[in-house]
């Protein structure tokens, strides 16, 4: 049984994955290779926790007792110290992953189970230095961004894992309240990443032939099929709508569609610009008389009211 974690990376999901856990009751040993992200990291957490709690979706005496189930650590082998489950939100370098994992074949015990939170590599390749032993036990446990309010998390349920193990690891997710994806093949990005890029992908083209501009479409995502995805996944919407009339439309459109296996040129001269967004003040918006913060913290209400209206949502459509 899991009981003892460590989340290695405190960055923008290391933070919130080592919150999660303690927000239902885990101790965890965060690190980082930065002392100063590790402070930084204790900000953010206390700051997200004090959101919760005026949102009422936390309780208010549980501030202090969750920030102190979590341990800032700076030393590696300290933190995986008798810890049944590890979890690497480190950058996402191939190089940065197979040494780190190379690291924690030695510094952890034979029953620590191993992850990763990589959003594009393939397991096998992290795992270029690992033990045979080792890899029955290392899986990718991929969250989405923000960590703590996000309910997804896809665990990978191929390589030489075992069954028990990978139940272990579902049950953990389990019980810190999120949503877990079985994925079945080592591919890269997994499941629901994939499925993002192919959206992005025909927004950003729209974009560029001059078919919409940012705000509309945004706001036809928003309110066309992301409304309905919020509660309902795509293959219940095609049984809703008809598989026959999917077919016919797929056959209309799929081939003027776009299909370029790069990103978008649009979306590179922007880059090439400096313009990435808010953190530049500059994106597919102009965010150089906005309120930074407050765009963050209303981003973050609408994630938890969403969250509040999911508890009375009953599963699937069919079941
Ligand atoms: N940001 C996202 O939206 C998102 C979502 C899902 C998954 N991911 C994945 O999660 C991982 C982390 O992404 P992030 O956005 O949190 O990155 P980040 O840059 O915000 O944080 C990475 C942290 O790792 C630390 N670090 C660097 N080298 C290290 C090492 N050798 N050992 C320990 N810590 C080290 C850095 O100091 C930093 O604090 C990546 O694999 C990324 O692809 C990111």
């Amino acid at each position: 049984m899991i009981t003892k974690i460590a989340v290695l990376g405190a960055g923008t999901m290391g933070h919130g994955m080592a919150e999660t856990f303690a927000m239902h009751k885990y101790e965890v040993n965060l690190y980082d290779i930065s002392k100063d992200k590790l402070n930084q990291a204790k900000d953010e957490i206390r700051e997200e926790l004090i959101l919760l709690i005026e949102q009422k979706f936390f309780p208010a005496d549980e501030l202090e007792a969750t920030i102190n189930r979590i341990n800032f650590i700076s030393s590696l082998q300290d933190s995986v110290q008798g810890c049944d489950y590890v979890i690497e939100a480190t950058p996402e370098n191939l190089e940065v992953k197979q040494q780190l994992f190379k690291q924690l074949d030695q510094y952890c015990t034979a029953h620590t189970i191993l992850a990763s939170n990589t959003s594009s590599f393939e397991l096998h390749k992290m795992l270029k230095f690992v033990s045979g032993e080792r890899k029955q036990q290392i899986m990718i446990n991929h969250w989405y961004n923000p960590a703590h309010l996000m309910p997804l998390v896809e665990l990978s349920y191929f390589g030489d894992i075992k069954q028990f193990v990978y139940e272990e690891v579902e049950n953990l997710y389990h019980s810190i309240n999120k949503q877990t994806v079985k994925v079945l093949k080592d591919i890269p990005g997994l499941i629901a990443n994939r499925i993002q890029q192919g959206i992005a992908r025909e927004v950003f083209s729209l974009m560029e032939m001059g078919a919409v501009d940012a705000e509309n479409a945004d706001k036809a995502l928003r309110y066309g099929p992301g409304f309905r995805y919020a509660t309902t996944g795509q293959l219940e919407i095609c049984d809703l709508g008809g598989l026959d009339v999917w077919c016919v439309v797929g056959d209309n459109l799929l081939s003027v569609m776009d299909n370029s296996s790069e990103a978008n040129s649009l979306l590179r001269e922007k880059v090439n610009e400096g313009k990435l967004g808010i953190k530049s003040n500059e994106g597919f918006y102009d965010y150089r008389h906005a309120d930074i913060q407050a765009i963050k913290t209303e981003f973050a209400k609408r994630l938890i009211h969403q969250l509040k209206a999911s508890d009375y949502y009953e599963g699937s459509l069919g079941k």
